[in-house]
């Protein structure tokens, strides 16, 4: 599912600031919990989430523009002062946190990047899980979400070889936990039949 092109989005992030954050202004963030989804696609799970916890503030982090315009049209339609999108790459954004700052940091429905050469973007590679065990707090939480069997076996042994804690893990994620919502890619999965890998990890 390849996200076409939108040159609408271009000027709209320009225009909306406002539902934007750069990463420098996380710790000013007037919430004492934030979360942050990674790779927060056209916005749903993070609309959902800060409706829902509306004493919580979620964060997504994207990359892609026209995702991001998306996302940031939904935010500007649907105005809540605990979600904002940081439009970046995660590669900085990670670096730029400072330690045991976040609450939850949720992948979902990450890219596979199938081919080996590339196993090192994926977003549960070494790297990552460093940055992520490095900027949650003491009992912080990463909780993966993907439909690719692939992935998630080496999610799995990437974790294994990680200072994180095993919570649960599921190959057939069914019912939607209370702290959870569906995503764009999730609803398209799940209407398909096809199954879904959750992993709970706590550091
Ligand atoms: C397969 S989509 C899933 C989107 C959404 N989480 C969902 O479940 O519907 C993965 C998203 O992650 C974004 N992404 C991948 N790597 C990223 C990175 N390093 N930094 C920011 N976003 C990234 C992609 O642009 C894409 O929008």
């Amino acid at each position: 599912m390849r996200t076409k092109f939108k040159a609408w989005t271009v000027p709209y992030l320009e225009e909306h600031q406002e539902v934007l954050i750069k990463v420098e202004e996380l710790p000013f963030v007037s919430f004492a919990s934030y979360s942050l989804e990674i790779g927060s696609g056209k916005g749903q799970f993070l609309i959902d989430m800060a409706t829902k916890f509306p004493h919580l503030c979620f964060i997504g982090v994207e990359r892609n523009t026209t995702c991001a315009g998306i996302t940031a049209k939904k935010l500007v339609e649907n105005p809540l002062n605990n979600a904002k999108l940081i439009y970046d790459n995660a590669d900085e954004v990670l670096m730029n946190i400072q330690d045991n700052k976040v609450d939850n940091i949720f992948l979902n429905f990450s890219d596979p990047w199938p081919k080996k050469r590339h196993w090192k973007r994926r977003l549960s590679a070494p790297q990552y899980l460093e940055s992520y065990y490095r900027i949650l707090k003491k009992g912080g939480r990463l909780i993966i979400k993907t439909d690719n069997p692939a992935l998630f076996e080496f999610t799995k042994e990437m974790m294994e070889n990680s200072k994180f804690k095993l919570i649960s893990i599921t190959d057939d994620y069914q019912e939607i936990e209370e702290f959870d919502a569906m995503t764009e890619y999730e609803k398209s999965f799940r209407d398909q039949g096809v199954a879904i890998h959750r992993l709970v990890m706590e550091k």
